[in-house]
């Protein structure tokens, strides 16, 4: 168990608070700032923050290092394996339901398997597993998410023609039609007041125990949800939470608000995996070549287009900050940590540790389809261990099919937007608000 902390010292303990910590908070851990996503991007904040890590790990070596606060005990992991190890011995002893997390997810999802306790979790996990079966084929309902997809980005392409580009706006527009009607149905697809109360309850989770709990628009959005729950649509994601809530004794209700909330993670990334494509005109071309291929068949990810949206979350983690706490004490070293120490682990680092990762700031799709990103321990977009994203086979699947169905007929060009060009390496923050791209109609098939 990776226990060995040494203690940082006070500078070194600011450093990592004002170069890591503030700017993650200050982007927006629940949802994301624009202003303050502007501000990151031209600070390059992460970049800062990834070189402060490389530093503290030649300095201190590879044990995790502990922050010298007041009151609180917060360890800082720097090793790859030690990554794996935390996240395999979830939830014991590292407990995913930490202190910050429980403050900020509480506004909008309190009961949330995220932020249990560990009477609660077991079933309230398994509640997720049977409803997006991760591991498992895709379920039928695939084919209508994958017709959902088309309609909407059919209704986005018209759009973009019309203006000439394609903006965050738009995009994200278009993306929480399609969320809604997978998730919800049909009848969700115009709601937006749905989206209106859920962003509420998720600005005040920015603020985690600051902000004081929202509980009429908490109730407004529950009884949202459960008329959405009760009679559900057929090929929806709510079909048959009722009938799974009642097996595994959890209130659907409870669990949705995540659903909802991590599916705009994978939005930013649609439209910064199209920005990515638009600065790599091989990748584009392969990409462009499977979605030609793949037009009229949807129901596995394509595996191209799939690649390159987990490289795009291992470049740009929409999880920056895993955090785990332990509930007793744990034997170091050196020292003995106390009962809930949190670990932070900051994936952008892991993400791009050039020390261990050759492709750390390329783009390269490549490496998830050769297997050499699954075998790094410190590549977690999706976590990993007990508390894994139960998610993440249906949001790949839905992810990599926009893509497809945007690159069906069209190229896209960057107009403005934080990517340098092809021949440097990949900026380490990237603000998909400012993003803006010119589509280009493709006038003959790429070769696949
Ligand atoms: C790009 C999109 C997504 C990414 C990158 C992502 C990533 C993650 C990560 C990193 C965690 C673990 C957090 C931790 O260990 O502390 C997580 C947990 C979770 N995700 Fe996702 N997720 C995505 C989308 C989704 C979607 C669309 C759903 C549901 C439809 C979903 C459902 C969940 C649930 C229920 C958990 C909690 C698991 C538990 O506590 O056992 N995620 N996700």
């Amino acid at each position: 168990m990776p226990t060995d902390a040494e203690t940082a010292t006070v500078p070194e303990t600011a450093m990592v608070l004002s170069a890591l910590v503030l700017p993650t908070v200050l982007t927006g851990v629940v949802k994301r700032r624009p202003g303050a996503m502007q501000l990151a991007n031209r600070l390059g904040t992460d970049r800062r923050a990834i070189e402060l890590l490389f530093a503290l790990r030649e300095y201190h070596g590879p044990g995790p290092i502990r922050l010298r606060l007041p009151g609180r005990s917060i360890v800082l992991v720097l090793d790859p394996g030690q990554v794996s190890d935390i996240l395999a011995d979830t939830p014991e002893p590292f407990d995913p339901a930490t202190t910050e997390k429980v403050a900020a997810l509480g506004h909008f999802q309190p009961h949330g398997v995220l932020i249990s306790d560990r009477s609660a979790r077991g079933s309230r996990r398994e509640f997720h597993e049977a409803a997006l079966q991760p591991g498992h084929e895709l379920p039928e309902s695939a084919q209508r998410f994958a017709s959902v997809i088309a309609t909407e980005c059919q209704w986005l392409e018209g759009l973009v023609l019309r203006t000439g580009e394609l903006g965050w706006n738009d995009f994200n527009e278009m993306w929480w039609r399609i969320v809604r009607r997978i998730v919800l149905g049909d009848a969700a697809r115009d709601d937006r007041r749905f989206n209106v109360l859920l962003d509420e309850l998720r600005n005040r989770a920015n603020w985690a125990y600051l902000a004081a709990p929202r509980r009429r628009t908490r109730s407004l959005l529950r009884d949202r949800l459960w008329q959405y729950c009760t009679d559900p649509e057929p090929g929806s994601l709510v079909e048959r939470v009722s009938e799974i809530g009642q097996e595994t004794g959890t209130d659907p209700v409870d669990q949705i608000p995540h659903w909802l909330f991590a599916f705009d993670a994978a939005g930013m990334t649609v439209m910064r995996t199209l920005a990515l494509l638009a600065a790599h005109p091989a990748a584009a071309s392969a990409a462009a070549a499977e979605a030609v291929e793949m037009r009229d068949t949807h129901l596995s990810a394509p595996p191209f287009l799939n690649a390159c949206v987990q490289d795009c979350l291992r470049l740009w983690p929409t999880t920056p900050l895993l955090l785990r706490e332990t509930r007793e004490q744990t034997a170091g070293r050196t020292q003995t940590l106390p009962e809930d120490t949190t670990f932070l682990i900051f994936t952008p680092f892991f993400h791009r540790d050039r020390e261990t990762i050759p492709f750390a700031d390329q783009f390269s799709p490549q490496a998830w389809l050769d297997g050499r990103a699954e075998r790094q321990p410190g590549i977690v977009p999706f976590s990993a261990g007990p508390a894994v994203c139960p998610g993440r086979d249906v949001v790949r699947f839905v992810m990599s099919t926009t893509l497809a169905c945007l690159l069906n007929r069209y190229d896209y060009e960057l107009i403005d937007g934080p990517i340098p060009d092809r021949a440097s390496t990949v900026p380490a923050t990237i603000d998909h608000f400012r993003l803006r791209l010119r589509p280009r109609a493709r006038e003959t098939n790429p070769e696949p």
